[in-house]
């Protein structure tokens, strides 16, 4: 793909494209991503989906009045995780050199780079990562390199409404217990995100390890889904959607539609990521400002399992602008910006200090319980595989759900395409 530039970024560009077309005709091999675009400097494109908490606009606009020639233009994808990962596929399977910084949900981070698609972190582009939270760093690695820089982290948190509910559930069982307050309101009593798509793998996943199962093994691969406890875990969504605890029309929940039943005031009890926090409390149209706190997932004798989730920046290989890339890349997880990720969109911040920061604490008094969170959370698979993991998960997950199949049937099954996605 031909990139717009003018000129001393022309001149270097197109140096780089002789460089390149030479290199290519005499190893015959084409040109090497991972020298492409190096060293070269210009106008790049940020990619990363939908910007829900108002973040990234201001801090690209902060970015381009500094750099008047190394302009970032924003390219704002669709809002669930699982569009964002096929459009990114799309642009590098076409080698787009206007790709230039993309987010990486943490979960893609082996696919992609399994695939060549990420300009590793080392050498000319290392970044120092020893301030950050290792969970982070461990999401953004493959194989002992670094891939991505840890940008935002995300752990699961219980939303509560604090005006009906004044000492949240401990448990799951306590929890549905209280639904009976729902009840009374005439409200649904909890959500979290069951709709088909990455954002049930991580729901279901809580739930599985929540009851002491495991999806894989420790490896990271190997399946273990099929056991008494995932059973456990799965039955207490299956149990609450079939008895309505759940409502019914979660699922067809991803994020932002379980955090709209919560603001409307429609919800009780709501499963999501810290972002929401922000939102519930500063949206103009939420019922729930001043009404709503936040407490750790409720667990089966104490507290949940959380998914780790989280978001990470990386380079496309194929940038034609790497210099600048490696800049913005840098710019992206500095401190001023994860400050500004945690008090602009009380996102999680990859920085550990920031979690034991008065002024943010202050501003933000659930960092310490969100850190917390975030170091015990349990990653997801990790296999170039994923896509295929994750759609085993989902699918039988949300039969399950359904009741569309019995919870023992749909953990073989989840078992079976697992082991024939790793193969
Ligand atoms: C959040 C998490 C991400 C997860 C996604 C699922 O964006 O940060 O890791 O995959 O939700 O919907």
């Amino acid at each position: 793909m031909i990139r717009r530039t003018t000129g001393l970024a022309a001149i270097t560009a197109s140096l780089g494209a002789v460089v390149l077309l030479a290199a290519g005709c005499g190893g015959g091999g084409g040109s090497s991503p991972a020298t492409q675009g190096a060293g070269s400097r210009g106008p790049i494109t940020y990619v990363q989906g939908k910007d829900n908490s108002g973040v990234a606009r201001p801090m690209i606009d902060r970015w381009n009045a500094a750099h008047p020639n190394e302009k970032v233009t924003f390219k704002e994808q669709a809002e669930a995780a699982d569009a964002q990962h096929d459009d990114l596929v799309q642009h590098f399977q076409a080698k787009d050199a206007n790709y230039d910084v993309v987010d990486v949900d943490v979960v893609w981070t082996a696919e992609f780079a399994a695939k060549g698609w990420l300009q590793p972190l080392k050498g000319d582009y290392a970044l120092d990562t020893s301030k950050m939270i290792p969970a982070t760093v461990k999401a953004a690695t493959y194989n002992g390199t670094l891939y991505a820089a840890p940008k935002t982290s995300d752990g699961g948190m219980l939303y509560y409404r604090k005006d009906l509910v004044p000492t949240p559930p401990k448990t799951w069982d306590e929890m549905m217990g209280m639904c009976s307050i729902a009840k009374q309101h005439q409200m649904d009593c909890y959500a979290g995100q069951f709709f088909k798509y990455e954002g049930l793998t991580v729901n279901a996943s809580e739930a599985i390890n929540t009851a002491g199962g495991q999806i894989v093994k420790d490896d990271g691969k190997t399946p273990a889904v099929d056991s008494p406890e995932s059973a456990k875990g799965l039955s207490l969504l299956a149990d609450a959607y079939k008895n309505g605890n759940i409502p019914q029309q979660a699922i067809t929940y991803k994020e932002e539609e379980s955090r709209h039943s919560f603001q409307d005031g429609k919800l009780l009890f709501l499963r999501n990521w810290p972002y929401v926090f922000n939102l519930a409390s500063t949206d103009a149209s939420s019922q729930v400002k001043d009404k709503f706190a936040v407490a750790p997932l409720p667990g089966l004798t104490g507290p949940g399992a959380s998914s780790l989730g989280g978001h990470n920046s990386a380079m496309s290989s194929y940038s034609g602008h790497k210099a600048t890339a490696y800049d913005f890349l840098k710019f992206l997880v500095n401190d001023e910006n994860e400050r500004w990720y945690a008090t602009q969109g009380s996102l999680a911040p990859s920085l550990t200090a920031l979690y034991d920061d008065q002024t943010l604490v202050s501003k933000l008094a659930y960092l310490p319980v969100l850190k917390i969170s975030i170091q015990n959370a349990v990653p997801r698979p990790v296999t170039p595989f994923y896509p295929a993991v994750t759609k085993a998960i989902e699918d039988n997950a949300y039969a399950a759900i359904k009741g569309d199949k019995t919870v023992q049937q749909a953990l073989k099954d989840m078992q079976a395409a697992i082991q024939a996605a790793g193969s």
